[in-house]
């Protein structure tokens, strides 16, 4: 059995570090009475300038993730977070190539460098792959096989079990629902293709697929069960910290 994921990102939430600081101790609270399941991995990705504050005070069997990393260790690069900045603080995985950094400049070129920097840094990459639209011919199909190609151009056989795929179709994000589940399963056993494809047989076993899309705790049994998929990235049910915990014991006891 695969171990079940669930990602939270904050995106660029909330507004100031006094906030985080409640944000993620209502989490803690609202999470305290489940019984986390030995195989669950919680990972909570808040913007970069409070990592160091949530670090101090995420649950210790939480982890921290970053919601972005630059390719380079160290150097002059203006702006940028190295991998070792991140490590420092306690970050142990990373959302690499999420829809919205693509659209600000990550290409899968840039993708396939950070995933790569990432596995040099022993952090976890969940790296995002998902289409605009879907169209009647199917060719989102090609698109994803093509993003996830070029974004995995680097990665060696070996290295896939220590990586997250993360299926976020960009038309189901921040929307009222998510993907159905049976389009969800149909895609992670395309995604599962498209791996066996470029590594060969068997190889799709060692990879997580996860899905994110308006998760949220009315859908999350169903996409858990339906949809092929071991795990979610949750965007705005994270920041509520109720909705996030009923999340987080539904899953506990699947
Ligand atoms: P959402 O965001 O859950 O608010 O749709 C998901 C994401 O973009 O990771």
């Amino acid at each position: 059995m695969k171990r079940k994921i669930i990602v939270a990102n904050w995106k660029m939430n909330p507004v100031s570090s006094k906030e985080a600081l409640i944000l993620i101790n209502k989490i803690n609270q609202e999470t305290k009475s489940i019984k986390k399941a030995k195989d669950l991995d919680i990972i909570i990705c808040p913007p970069a300038i409070f990592l160091s504050d949530v670090s101090k005070n995420i649950k210790s069997n939480y982890k921290l993730g970053a919601q972005d990393i630059f390719w380079q260790n160290d150097g002059s690069f203006t702006g940028e977070i190295s991998p070792k900045m991140l490590k420092e603080i306690g970050v142990s995985a990373v959302i690499v190539g999420h829809s919205e950094r693509r659209g600000v400049g990550d290409s899968d070129e840039i993708v396939a460098k950070k995933l790569q920097t990432c596995l040099a840094n022993n952090l976890t990459p969940i790296i995002c792959v998902g289409e605009k639209e879907r169209d009647s011919e199917g060719k989102y199909f090609g698109l994803l096989a093509n993003q996830l190609k070029t974004s995995l151009s680097l990665i060696k056989k070996s290295d896939l079990k220590k990586i997250v795929i993360a299926y976020e179709p960009i038309w189901a994000i921040g929307k009222k629902e998510a993907m159905n589940s049976r389009d969800i399963n149909e895609t992670t056993i395309f995604l599962k293709k498209t791996i066996v494809d470029i590594y060969g047989k068997g190889m799709s076993e060692n990879v997580s697929v996860i899905y994110g899309g308006s998760v949220n705790f009315e859908n999350i049994d169903s996409i858990m069960k339906d949809g092929g998929v071991n795990g979610v990235i949750i965007g705005r049910q994270s920041l509520i910290p109720s909705d996030f915990s009923e999340i987080v014991k539904i899953i506990s006891k699947i």
